[in-house]
């Protein structure tokens, strides 16, 4: 049997799982708590119910759970002794989830699992409110429950309220823990052991030191069959809010006095509430806005955002965005923190990239002043790492002092040997059993983050900000690249 994780006192008994037959559940969510078990870190008597409104057992679930583990797992990860035993902690019930009556059957079932429970909510926001106030009137939102929502949360400041009062209706804000899994994502994690456990680095990250600081998450993913969803939200609402934002502030952030999940989420928060507020007429030099059209994808034709599946082919909605975002406080003054994400772009890449002032006098020849400037690289996808962008001298005889520009360069995987890179929601799932809330967003990040974004949406809504179009399977449109010129700041790829 699985060993008792060691700092059980807090572990949750039972998962119970809204929605466990969804994409997000079989795809991310079971696979992830099968590693869990293999690594030896869920308790013994951790159990998992599956709930969903088909007409299932416990076989059909597990039959179901089975088929997406040889989907989602790779072969060689998949135990069949760890398998067997993760697929006896399996349990389903059917239930209606906005029948209030049904979650006595709930209550019913979980009487003799224990008094912790963790319910997931991979379910649409819409019913959130309606799930908790459900097992608040059949007695399961005890003090040893927590509750597990995953974005969005809301789709402007007000929708999040009217979300965050109603969960908050019936679950204390310590027992709410939000979604965000870019927090979950291993460097996200070492970008905090970087800022503060490096003296070189704490002691330079500020404006003194630091031009300007770029984060940039790129996908080739196009909208994938969720056009109705994402047309609604756009790519401000699906990835600006939420990980773009939580990114930026834990870059930002002052050094948290401990690393308990408040001291972390406060610095966090100040930063948010301190990002400028963007007008309308600045708009069109702060914010490039596009949407991909037909291109290519791998040498193979890929469909523009209008010819996708359900498409409204008059619709305005970004799926790309650049941006300028300034933060108002001692340490950013001056430093703009340049934010980029689009879809069908040409690489999945995501990164955040320190420019460092170069030296104020330059001994070189001239015509290599533009190389002198350090960058820092931080990789979270495809290949986690960082690297920092030093100058060199080239080798050679020859080469009297050319300078070239070399990276110190730190890969995970060959530093520290090929260790597996665990996904982010098995570290989540791990956080929120375990009743650890450093890694969820709290509710006034989440609003200040709805604040900014919806005040810059305002902000276009009111201008002429153009819509700009970009190939599916490129870089995204020209106007991200002049937007950031005209502040004599280059894309990292361009430098
Ligand atoms: C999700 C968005 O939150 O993050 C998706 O809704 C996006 O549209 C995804 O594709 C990106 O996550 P990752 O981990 O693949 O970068």
């Amino acid at each position: 049997m699985a060993t008792a994780n060691p700092n059980s006192n807090n572990f949750s008994q039972s998962l119970v799982l809204f929605g466990a037959l969804g994409d997000l559940s079989l795809r991310k969510l079971l696979p992830a708590l099968f590693q869990l078990d293999k690594a030896n870190l869920l308790n013994d008597d951790t159990r998992i119910l599956g709930l969903a409104r088909k007409a299932y057992d416990v076989t059909d679930f597990t039959q179901d759970v089975d088929n997406t583990l040889a989907k989602f797992v790779a072969a060689d990860e998949l135990d069949s002794a760890v398998k067997q035993r993760f697929l006896q902690r399996l349990d389903y019930l059917q239930l209606d989830m906005q029948d209030t009556q049904a979650y006595t059957n709930l209550a019913n079932k979980l009487a003799d699992w224990g008094p912790d429970t963790t319910f997931y909510l991979a379910t649409p926001p819409s019913i959130f409110g309606d799930i908790c106030s459900n097992l608040k009137a059949a007695g399961l939102n005890g003090n040893g429950s927590r509750i597990v929502l995953e974005k969005p949360i809301g789709h402007d400041l007000d929708s999040s309220k009217v979300i965050n009062d109603t969960v908050g209706k019936y679950f204390a804000e310590e027992q709410i823990y939000r979604i965000d899994h870019y927090l979950g994502k291993e460097t996200v994690q070492n970008l905090i052991a970087l800022r503060f456990a490096n003296p070189i680095f704490a002691d330079l990250w500020n404006h003194d030191h630091i031009s300007y600081v770029e984060i940039t998450v790129a996908e080739e993913i196009g909208i994938e069959g969720r056009w109705g969803y994402f047309d609604h939200a756009g790519q401000m609402r699906d990835m600006v809010q939420n990980h773009l934002l939580q990114l930026l502030s834990l870059v930002a952030m002052e050094p948290p006095s401990r690393l308990d999940a408040d001291s972390i989420r406060n610095e966090k928060v100040r930063v948010l509430e301190a990002l400028k507020p963007m007008e309308s007429s600045s708009i069109n030099k702060y914010l490039v806005r596009g949407q991909y059209g037909d291109g290519e994808f791998k040498g193979q034709p890929a469909p523009g955002y209008l010819n996708e599946p359900d498409a409204n082919t008059a619709s305005q909605t970004e799926t790309y965005l650049a941006l300028r975002a300034d933060i108002a406080n001692w340490r950013w003054a001056g430093t703009p923190f340049y934010l980029r994400t689009g879809k069908r772009m040409s690489s999945k890449t995501t990164e955040i990239v320190i420019h460092f002032h170069p030296n104020r006098h330059h001994i070189f020849d001239d015509d290599q002043a533009a190389l002198a400037e350090n960058k820092l690289v931080i990789r979270l996808q495809p290949s986690e790492g960082i690297a920092l962008q030093t100058l060199t001298k080239e080798q050679g005889i020859d080469k009297g002092m050319r300078l070239r520009r070399d990276p110190l360069n730190l890969d995970f995987a060959q530093t520290q040997g090929n260790v597996r890179i665990p996904d982010a929601y098995e570290r989540l799932l791990l956080e929120a059993l375990k009743g650890n809330q450093s890694l969820f967003v709290r509710r006034d990040e989440v609003e200040a983050s709805w604040q900014w974004c919806d005040q810059m949406r305002a902000a276009w809504e009111n201008s002429d900000s153009p819509l700009h179009s970009y190939p599916a399977g490129s870089r995204g449109p020209q106007a991200a690249d002049d937007m950031i010129n005209a502040f004599g700041h280059r894309w990292y790829e361009h430098c």
